[in-house]
């Protein structure tokens, strides 16, 4: 990397230069997933109310993009809103709706310039309308470009997932239109939310919990996880950048050996 595209990626902060220098670009992660944590606790850590710790994260969801969009990354999901979610308040819930819509008012622009896909991993249905639309304005109006594919997961849960995989999967042999004989992990595959997307290389959970929280449970299987103590709203480009630096330090084996342990 020339000193003209580190400063592309960073700005003149020292410490992400000397980051952003050790990161090899021919071996980045993929796609990188976030389990965005610790919102509440940043809040009452403040005596601000809950919603002030999600507000708070949607800074650090916008340097998040913005940095993987500057790195190159292929795909970012971030984890928004599960199924479970919906057992929380009905004003966080609805909190947080608003700021979904809003941040698509906002950022679509934004998304725009920078040549980022924007999708949506879950159940969209299940959203009300007016964030629905919004939503399905900012899919639409991103569909035809070419460069990050970011994904909110929204409504989203792993486990239902695959069972509407496996559903749907019934329903097609019932029908005749598959051989039970024929399916396979691609089959799976090519019915998931993620469909159109590689798998995550590099999974990220903040705020220092060893979960994978029914996110993307398929398709995690060999993703690298890289948890920090740090809470979402305090979560910012440096961060993503030494997760990035660490993932590179780990020797992925995909359940084989290593190639000197091969030749002893
Ligand atoms: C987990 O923190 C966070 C969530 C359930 C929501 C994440 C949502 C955002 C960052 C804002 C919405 C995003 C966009 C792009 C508009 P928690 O509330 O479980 O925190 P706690 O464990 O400390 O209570």
């Amino acid at each position: 990397m020339t000193r003209a595209q580190v400063l592309e990626v960073v700005g003149d902060d020292r410490d992400e230069q000397t980051l952003v220098a050790a990161i090899d670009f021919s071996r980045l992660p993929r796609h990188v997933a976030v389990i965005m944590d610790g919102n509440g606790r940043w809040a009452r850590s403040r005596h601000l109310p809950r919603l002030e710790g999600h507000r708070a994260g949607v800074e650090s969801v916008r340097s998040v993009v913005e940095t993987a969009a500057r790195l190159g990354l292929q795909a970012l999901t971030v984890y928004a809103f599960s199924t479970e979610n919906w057992k929380r308040p009905t004003d966080e819930v609805s909190g947080l709706m608003g700021l979904l819509k809003l941040y698509i008012r906002r950022e679509l622009k934004t998304l725009r310039a920078n040549n980022i896909k924007f999708g949506v991993v879950g159940g969209l249905d299940g959203l009300p309308k007016d964030v629905r639309d919004e939503l399905r304005r900012g899919i639409h109006e991103t569909s035809k470009l070419s460069g990050l594919q970011f994904s909110l997961a929204l409504n989203y849960s792993g486990r239902s997932e695959l069972t509407d995989v496996a559903r749907r999967l019934a329903i097609e042999a019932r029908a005749g239109t598959i051989d039970p004989m024929d399916i396979d992990e691609k089959a799976i595959e090519r019915r998931l939310f993620t469909a159109h997307l590689p798998e995550p290389d590099l999974l990220i959970r903040t705020s220092g919990e060893l979960r994978v929280s029914n996110f993307l449970l398929w398709q995690i299987a060999y993703a690298e996880i890289w948890v920090t103590d740090v809470l979402w709203p305090d979560f910012r480009r440096r961060h993503l950048l030494q997760a990035i630096v660490d993932f590179q330090k780990r020797e992925r084996r995909y359940g084989g050996i290593t190639a000197s342990a091969g030749k002893a």
